[in-house]
């Protein structure tokens, strides 16, 4: 069950091959999917071979498959992870039941809508990175760069199953759209905003990757928990391939840490106009990358209070984060949960009903866990001997959705004036002469083992490989 056929045309452990409807449904997408992949996905990248890992099993030793494979060869397929014998549901009002192997009819436009906004970041990610292998720092990086796109698409693919399989001619129309939809596109934008956004240089990327797809992590786990089992197993493995974006985000803000503290060392300098001299990212320039990509994803969590939140916990369809090591009664009704909202020119904070606050539980668990790897880039800097640390910006500074949306806040949580913001936010969030700067360093290196000035070198290659070794063959 675990182990992926690829002797069909679509790759997949679901065995496809049983069911022609299906079969043929998907059969029929997979040509507009590689159009859309030509035309929106990597530019320049149809005559390269690169190192990319392939799944051959949903096992956890699944992923030992490494080599080169030409990229528009690569087999997108179907891949979800094994059943969990006599799965219930763990939460909300049906807590202790099976778990659903079908959608239940009533839940069935919430479900499609969930599946939908999910899939619709997928393909927008890959959308917003599709220049970027112009101005690889490295053919180490380029490869990373290949291996997140191939997989956001493959987690298209993923939504694109579910929606074909258990939603009818409506399912079949969304996988349509999320087609045709386009990232940052004026008619036709992606579905939520930190998606329309662009990535126009490697540090957004690696900000992107570190920030941005750490939301996909805790959105999936909440979807690993529903009670809509085939949702559940595909959102499973899923996040088997999402630690490796973070990866790439986490490794790659560390590198650029890394190299401009060495450049800092070397000169004795820390004015950032004498950093930004010897062609590396002052420090200040890389906490306010932070500061834009960390406000910008809290976002995506949606309001805090939320009542489709609380319908989409109770009817079982969207568990929180690790729902079953919780040892309250999975059920919420009489709990209540600390919202930060203004109050009279205050930040101040008050107990609201638990079930309307998840999208806030769930960001306070995702910017915890985002704060943890700050952590670590600050002891890149401290071993330096450098006394600069990054931080996360205050929950409630430059946030678009919820209560903080109209009022102006600083990154450490002052309530502001808009002529205070104004007079300071050069200071806070990447300006047009930062986005122009780092821009500027971005050059294409792609000869094995050498990288662009602005980074380091990763310690370690990809799957024990030497760091030199040829990641992108150009053909
Ligand atoms: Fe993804
Ligand atoms: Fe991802």
């Amino acid at each position: 069950m675990s182990s992926i056929n690829y002797s069909e045309k679509i790759p997949n452990n679901v065995n496809l091959s049983e069911d022609r409807v299906l079969q043929r449904a998907l059969e029929q997408w997979q040509p507009n999917y590689l159009k859309w992949w030509d035309q929106m996905g990597p530019e320049g990248s149809q005559n390269m071979d690169v190192y990319l890992r392939t799944a051959i099993s949903t096992t956890s030793d699944g992923w030992a498959q490494f080599g080169h494979i030409k990229m528009p060869d690569y087999r997108w397929g179907i891949f979800l992870a094994a059943p969990e014998a006599n799965r219930k549901v763990n939460f909300g009002e049906a807590k202790g039941a099976d778990a659903w192997q079908d959608v239940p009819g009533e839940f069935r436009s919430n479900l499609r809508r969930i599946i939908v906004t999910q899939g619709d970041t997928e393909p927008a990610s890959v959308e917003q990175q599709r220049h970027l292998g112009l101005t690889c720092p490295s053919g180490y990086d380029l490869r990373n760069l290949f291996q997140v796109n191939v997989e956001e698409g493959r987690h298209l693919w993923a939504m694109v199953y579910l929606l074909q399989k258990y939603f009818g001619r409506d399912g079949r129309e969304e996988a349509e759209a999320l087609l045709q939809r386009n990232s940052g596109d004026q008619d036709k934008p992606r579905i939520l905003e930190a998606f329309n956004e662009p990535t126009p240089d490697w540090l957004a990327f690696y900000m992107f990757t570190y920030f941005t797809d750490r939301d996909g992590k805790f959105q999936l786990n909440a979807l690993a928990e529903s009670a809509f089992d085939p949702l559940s197993r595909t959102c499973r493995f899923m996040l088997t391939e999402e630690a490796h974006h973070m990866f790439v985000g986490e490794s790659g803000v560390a590198r650029t840490i890394a190299r401009t503290c060495e450049v800092m060392k070397q000169y004795g300098i820390e004015d950032p106009a004498q950093v930004r001299a010897k062609g590396v990212i002052d420090l200040p320039t890389l906490q306010r990358y932070l500061n834009f990509h960390f406000s910008v994803t809290i976002d995506l969590f949606g309001a805090d209070q939320s009542s489709n939140a609380a319908t989409f916990y109770s009817t079982g369809l969207k568990g929180r984060f690790e729902e079953t090591k919780r040892t309250d009664d999975h059920v919420l009704k009489n709990d209540h949960y600390g919202i930060l909202q203004i109050s009279n020119g205050a930040l101040i904070e008050t107990q609201m009903p638990m079930l309307n606050s998840l999208n806030e539980v769930l960001r306070d668990d995702y910017i915890r866990d985002s704060v943890s790897g700050i952590g670590r880039w600050n002891r890149v800097i401290e071993k330096a001997g450098l006394s600069f640390r990054l931080l996360a910006p205050h929950k409630a500074f430059n946030r678009h959705i919820g209560s903080f949306s109209n009022t102006r806040i600083s990154p450490d949580g002052r309530i502001l004036s808009e002529a205070e913001w104004q007079a300071n936010v050069r200071n806070w969030l990447p300006s047009e002469e930062d986005r122009a700067y780092v821009a500027s360093l971005m050059g294409r290196v792609v000869e094995p083992g050498k990288f662009a000035n602005w980074i380091s070198p990763p310690p370690i290659g990809i799957n024990r490989q030497p760091i030199d070794s040829e990641y992108v063959r150009f053909n």
